[in-house]
């Protein structure tokens, strides 16, 4: 072990160092009042204490002007955790767009990916430097979270939503992920790592891969696998709504109100489509709960996304996409 207990994990994303900016504020706020305090504390307790076994406390006039003081320095101290906080928390949550987009399912007890051109790996991902990284997480079973300190990056996965979440590392190395989130009894054993590289290398890696179909031919597969084009379909016999281009955009509801077509809406489409249907739509879809994996729901979200770029989706015909053998591998 190279280092022993290191106080604070590295720094090795673009929201790290402003993570931690805001934490030692954080800090060196509450020490200073702490401080404060106390000393105000002793102080008074000397400076008032009883002198005498017959002394009598005179009266206490309130003081306006003191009462304001201390009420409005404490907010405008509070505020500017608030505003600060914010500021991170959206830079957190606005993926920039030329992300690359990286599919995660959490299940007992592992991480599985999948890159967006098909590359698999489990408790290992590998990513490229000075480039903002998508990820795109649902879990197979319970609660899990992603949790890679390096970054200050940790987002729950919930069982039947999608969770998104970015970052863009900035050092090349070797760093932890852990799931932090109790999931069972090997918990602590879901753990793996992400590896940081250069560019090129990342490329080169990214080519010696295994060369599975993408995300989204995956996805296209399954979409006509199970049918979905008989009544998804763009001409006038389509008894579902037409997908394309419809990836972020509004939709509107039976019943009124409306929805972003994002991932967890297309994913909860597909498992419950009842749920937020279409406006003048009859409810003919069955669900597909069951029918098809976290991973394979994934991919799916992948291929509708692929109906609003301009780019055409390619098709491809390779194996089936679950329980590869290197996931049983890490299973047994
Ligand atoms: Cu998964 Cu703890």
């Amino acid at each position: 072990m190279k280092e022993t207990f290191p106080l604070f994990p590295q720094q090795a994303s673009t929201m790290a160092p402003r993570v931690d900016a805001l934490y030692f504020y954080l800090v060196a706020v509450t020490v200073v009042f702490s401080l404060l305090i106390a000393i105000a504390i002793l102080y008074f307790a000397i400076k008032y204490r009883r002198r005498s076994e017959s002394e009598l406390p005179h009266g206490i006039e309130g003081s306006l002007k003191l009462e304001i003081a201390w009420s409005v320095i404490p907010l405008l101290f509070t505020l500017t955790f608030f505003f600060w906080g914010t500021s991170i928390f959206f830079a957190m949550n606005r993926t920039p767009d030329d992300a690359i987009e990286i599919s995660v399912v959490g299940k007992q007890w592992m991480w599985k990916f999948q890159h967006a051109d098909g590359q698999r790996e489990i408790n290992e991902l590998h990513v490229p430097i000075g480039r903002p990284v998508r990820l795109v997480m649902a879990s197979e079973d319970v609660i899990h979270s992603f949790y890679v300190p390096a970054f200050r990056l940790k987002r729950d996965v919930l069982p039947g939503r999608v969770a998104t979440l970015w970052f863009e590392a900035t050092k090349p190395g070797r760093y932890h992920l852990f799931c932090a989130e109790y999931c069972g009894t090997k918990h602590s054993g879901m753990i793996g790592s992400i590896e940081v590289m250069e560019p090129t290398e990342f490329q080169a890696w990214l080519a010696g891969g295994s060369g599975s179909e993408s995300l989204a031919s995956a996805g296209a597969k399954l979409f006509q696998q199970h049918a979905c084009n008989t009544c998804h379909r763009p001409d006038s016999l389509a008894r579902g709504p037409n997908l394309e281009g419809l990836f972020g955009k509004p939709v509107a509801l039976e019943g009124g109100g409306t929805v972003i077509a994002d991932e967890s809406y297309i994913r909860e489409s597909i498992v419950m489509p009842n749920a937020k249907r279409v406006a003048g739509f009859q409810p003919l879809m069955p669900t597909f709960q069951g029918l098809i994996s976290e991973e394979g729901l994934l991919q799916l979200v992948a291929y509708v996304k692929s109906l609003s770029k301009a780019a055409p989706s390619p098709a491809g015909i390779l194996p089936p996409v679950q329980d590869s053998p290197l996931e049983k591998e890490v299973r047994e």
